[in-house]
């Protein structure tokens, strides 16, 4: 095992991702290879096109890649059948997404205690947790708001709780601010940091923003769905 201690919770290696075939085969991953340690925040930059959401979506285990290994937390994730990777995915991962994807129909709360009904957690906890989480992101006073009862920063913020109510090894965020304008920005971002410093959270975070980066430990660049290059973000 490559990883003995256990410091990786996620762990790329030699990944391809292609769409189509013959002529219009387009690849959207090349022989791409990363890990994140525990605890670490990391932020992927690179032009449209590299591969940076095809990337997270295979983090995320929403997507199997074409060739290659990943391992989360330990376990060997192309050896999983869809049930057992939806079951993966919602005791190990927290998701976030540019268009914050919450379901319309369903109050703040509702949107929140949902992963936990999946994950098999009686009503009266859900709601105990569905509280407490919304609270922590400052959205105590909406929980009975459906989406477009609230603005695009209180409705990543109602994302972000949904995102954390199974306590997941890693949270993933591919464009979390993207929709988002500077002050709600800064305060999706704040949360972020508390998250990291306060819970040891690990993150990984796609932007194409030189500041939201710069929040992170670690920058890394994609190119034509390759990693080219590593820097240090602000937090080192
Ligand atoms: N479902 C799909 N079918 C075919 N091609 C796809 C599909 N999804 C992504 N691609 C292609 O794969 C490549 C990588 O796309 P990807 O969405 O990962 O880029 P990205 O780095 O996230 O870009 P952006 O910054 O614009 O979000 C692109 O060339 C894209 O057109
Ligand atoms: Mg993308």
């Amino acid at each position: 095992m490559a990883d003995p201690a256990g410091t990786l919770v996620a762990e790329l290696e030699h990944i391809r991702k292609t769409y189509g075939s013959g002529d219009t085969t387009v690849v959207a991953l090349d022989d791409l290879s990363m890990s994140v340690r525990r605890g670490e925040y990391v932020a992927v930059m690179g032009t449209s096109g590299s591969g940076k959401s095809t990337a997270m979506n295979i983090l995320g285990c929403l997507d199997r890649p074409t060739s290659g290994s990943y391992r989360l937390n330990g376990t060997a994730v192309e050896q999983l059948n869809d049930d057992q990777l939806a079951d993966l995915r919602n005791r190990e991962l927290g998701f976030v997404f540019q268009q914050f994807h919450l379901l319309q129909e369903l109050t703040a709360l509702e949107n929140v205690m949902l992963p936990m009904v999946y994950a098999g957690v009686s009503a009266d906890d859900r709601k105990a947790r569905g509280l407490q989480a919304l609270q922590r992101v400052g959205l105590g006073d909406r929980l009975y708001n459906k989406p477009n009862q609230l603005s695009g920063g209180q409705q990543q913020r109602v994302a972000l709780a949904r995102a954390l109510i199974n306590q997941p090894n890693l949270l993933l965020a591919d464009e979390p601010t993207g929709a988002l304008d500077s002050r709600t920005t800064a305060e999706v971002l704040d949360l972020f940091d508390e998250l990291h410093r306060d819970q040891g959270m690990t993150i990984l975070l796609v932007t194409h923003e030189h500041d939201v980066a710069a929040r992170a430990e670690r920058i890394v660049h994609f190119h034509d769905g390759r990693l080219v290059s590593e820097g240090a973000g602000s937090q080192v």
